[in-house]
């Protein structure tokens, strides 16, 4: 039945944390203890001042289809965050909220890749930026970071990277999955060659802002020069525990954001009501309110780091933000793991899934298939057990005869 679906949807690859996760549920459903660390997805309930917003915007009616483009006190509220959190000017009709932040990525491929345009992304790369690109037929250039390096694309590597042909950096920072975070200087670094090439964008991801453990944010739309071109991507998903609410938003120059609310009123017709109405109470908080969250991920950090650390040959950056860690685990290539030969970082996160019951991602979903990323997005108690679980399954390794 494949020859009767689409080459756009044949050629997509399956988001390979999505199916982690239902791999996982599947074992779970069978009887098996299957601690899952695959997704990315806080653990928190959604604070009960958010579900109170929302319970009375239900009360108050709001059930007709919103504008295209998001609630213009919504927009109001993203307009103060911006200023507030990231020294950012964005006027109301520079703002789009959409159905997540993946959605806001897709509009922005959709409206400003044509076929043959290349678009930069430095590896380890969000999941699905590959395809999203893929999708609006551009041509995604891998650019391949170092742990050494913080998982960071250098000025250098972006410079060799350009050509003719780029049209767009994408990159967040809070990394997913390597939980890097640029400074500012680093930015500054990669500005200074984007000044040389001023039809290159850049889609600068910055959904993990606040889960940052240096507690400095730097956006690189601040940066001399990048105002015009850089689309600035948040949402509420990881910092407000409200992944099921589905809102995303970007700031970008106007004539951006009315080519996204262009494509979105023929796509969704804009981002559910009730999630937009929740959200205002979200943004107009103080970050004081979800620091206890931020908190615990910190404390999470370092227990996953001090446990991994404990076990051979799992080679470590230290994450400064989001909630992954994305350890090099190649020295496990080529050897058997309790009769199972490893080939790679796919073989390494599927012999975990059987043998240590816990759930993991293969680097290879996100531009390094030399490492896994492991979600702490968890409790304590099962990082501790999931690790526990993971040493042991490693442990007397023997080499392949
Ligand atoms: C880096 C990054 N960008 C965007 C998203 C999408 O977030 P949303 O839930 O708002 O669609 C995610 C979610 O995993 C992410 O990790």
């Amino acid at each position: 039945m494949k020859e009767h679906l689409s080459d756009r949807i044949n050629n997509m690859s399956t988001s390979a944390t999505l199916a982690m996760a239902a791999k996982a549920r599947e074992l779970r459903n069978s009887g098996e203890d299957i601690i899952g660390l695959s997704l990315g997805e806080p653990d928190f309930n959604i604070p009960d001042f958010i579900k109170e917003a929302a319970k009375q915007a239900i009360d108050e009616n709001y059930s007709s289809y919103p504008p295209v483009d998001g609630y213009a006190d919504l927009k109001a509220a993203i307009t103060e965050k911006f200023k507030r959190d990231n020294a950012l000017d964005y006027a109301s009709d520079q703002i789009v909220v959409s159905t997540g932040a993946k959605q806001s990525i897709a509009n922005v491929a959709m409206v400003m890749l044509n076929k043959g345009d290349e678009v930069i992304l430095p590896a380890p790369y969000w999941v699905s930026y590959r395809d999203i690109v893929k999708l609006a037929e551009a041509t995604p250039v891998i650019v391949r970071t170092s742990i050494e390096h913080d998982f960071k694309i250098t000025p250098e590597q972006l410079r060799k990277a350009i050509t003719p042909k780029t049209k767009m950096l994408w990159f967040s920072s809070p990394c997913n999955p390597s939980g890097s975070v640029y400074s500012l200087d680093e930015l500054k670094g990669l500005a200074e060659v984007l000044k040389k090439h001023p039809d290159i964008f850049v889609v600068s991801d910055e959904i993990y802002e606040h889960i940052n453990f240096q507690g400095k944010h730097v956006s690189i739309a601040g940066i001399d020069g990048m105002y015009e071109r850089t689309i600035t991507v948040n949402g509420v998903s990881k910092a407000f525990a409200m992944t099921g609410w589905r809102i995303g938003y970007i700031g970008a120059a106007s004539w951006i954001a009315k080519a996204c609310t262009k494509f979105q009123g023929q796509i969704t017709s804009g981002a559910n009501a009730i999630g937009q109405r929740a959200t205002i109470a979200a943004l107009q908080a103080p970050v004081s309110k979800i620091s206890y969250m931020i908190e615990k991920f910190h404390s999470r950090r370092d227990l996953i780091l001090t446990l991994l650390g404990e076990i051979d040959g799992f080679k470590l950056n230290i994450p400064e933000g989001a909630f992954y860690v994305f350890p090099d685990i190649s020295s496990f290539f080529g050897k058997t793991l309790n009769g199972i030969k490893i080939k790679d970082a796919s073989d390494f996160a599927m012999y975990l899934l059987e043998y240590a019951n816990v759930a993991t991602v293969t680097g290879a979903a996100f531009g390094n298939p030399d490492c896994i990323r492991i979600s702490y997005a968890a409790s304590e108690e099962q990082i501790i057990e999931a690790i526990k679980r993971i040493k042991t399954a490693v442990t007397g390794v023997k080499e392949l005869a």
